[in-house]
């Protein structure tokens, strides 16, 4: 063989070496970073106590619409794939009906508040960071609904990433929720109905802060406006959009709409004017 020849073998060779190094490093870093816990960073702890009566429960299903578990957990929160969640990943959210038993009341109110799994690890995609400001009383009326949930026949998958999802968490691209959240920070006050723009606050804390960005600057990437956009509608045309996911001027929407009909249809007409009474204090 050609001194030549050889030299290339060689060379392929360490290539093939490096980029098999590579492949480990990323495999051994990802699993590092989805197994990293967050027991000793959040307790979980929670001194409310869960309502049973009936009102409660009707009132926690309506909370539950309002933020969206049923949005992206599925009609019966049985579960289901959410395709645009992630890049290169198929996002599950589980079957709620199955998983929130192996819960207690605290492990609960720690995985909706800091996206902390009863195993200490993190989740992705599920929206802990606006969830973080639920008052007691809140987390009390969901977790009252979520309690009497009969148990569904659905989604039984977890999520899974692709290898160019898991080069994303190695490097620091992808992260899991805890991650990315601060766990001390102060919970934003929950208002009472006759201070609206306190309610409005809230609202727009735990229901809008998912897509809009934490302080309603905009967010998906330039997707979702900054909520100051609020200030060019109606009391109105504020109160069809969230009712209905139109616009008034029947504007195309992508996200919005379906979210709109889904999440904020189940507001009542007070939440609506406390939160467009706050987000025409923004900017401002
Ligand atoms: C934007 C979509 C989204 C919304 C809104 C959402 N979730 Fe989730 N949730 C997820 C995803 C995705 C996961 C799984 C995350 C993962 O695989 O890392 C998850 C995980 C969970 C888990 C943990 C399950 C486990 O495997 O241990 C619970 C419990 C849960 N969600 C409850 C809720 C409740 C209750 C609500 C409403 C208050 C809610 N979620 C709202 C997407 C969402
Ligand atoms: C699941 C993500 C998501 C959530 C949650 C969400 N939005 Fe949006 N919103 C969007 C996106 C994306 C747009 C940009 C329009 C579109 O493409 O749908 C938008 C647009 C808007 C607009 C502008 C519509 C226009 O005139 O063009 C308003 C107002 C608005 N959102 C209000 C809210 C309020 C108030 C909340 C909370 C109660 C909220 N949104 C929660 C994703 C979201």
């Amino acid at each position: 063989m050609s001194p030549l020849l050889i030299a290339l073998r060689r060379f392929v060779l360490v290539v093939l070496v490096l980029l098999l190094l590579a492949a480990v490093a990323v495999v051994v870093r990802s699993a590092q970073v989805r197994g990293r816990t967050w027991e000793g960073v959040v307790a979980a702890t929670w001194p409310g106590v869960v309502p049973s009566d009936a009102a409660s429960v009707a009132e926690g299903a309506r909370l539950a619409r309002v933020l969206g578990c049923a949005d992206c957990h599925g009609e019966r929160l049985q579960g289901r794939a959410l395709p645009e969640a992630l890049p290169f990943a198929e996002v599950i959210a589980p079957n709620l009906t199955r998983v929130v038993p192996g819960y207690g009341d605290p492990e609960l109110v720690r995985l909706l508040r800091h996206g902390v799994r009863r195993n200490g690890t993190g989740v992705f995609v599920m929206p802990a960071t606006a969830f973080f400001h639920l008052s007691d009383a809140d987390v009390g009326l969901v977790l009252a609904y979520l309690r009497r949930l009969p148990r569904e026949e659905g989604h039984e998958q977890a999520t899974s990433f692709t290898p160019r999802a898991h080069a994303a968490i190695a490097a620091g691209r992808l992260r899991p929720v805890p991650d990315a959240m601060d766990h001390g920070a102060t919970r934003v006050d929950p208002g009472t109905p006759d201070d609206t723009e306190a309610r409005g606050r809230y609202l727009a804390h735990v229901a809008c802060s998912e897509c809009h960005g934490t302080s309603f600057e905009g967010g998906m990437a330039g997707k979702a406006p900054p909520l100051a956009i609020a200030q060019t509608y109606t009391d109105e045309g504020f109160r069809h959009l969230m009712r209905t996911g139109e616009t008034p001027g029947r504007r195309d929407l992508f996200v919005m709409d379906d979210t709109a009909r889904a999440r904020f249809a189940h507001f009542t007409d007070a939440e609506i004017q406390a939160l467009l009474t706050f987000l025409r204090t923004l900017g401002r």
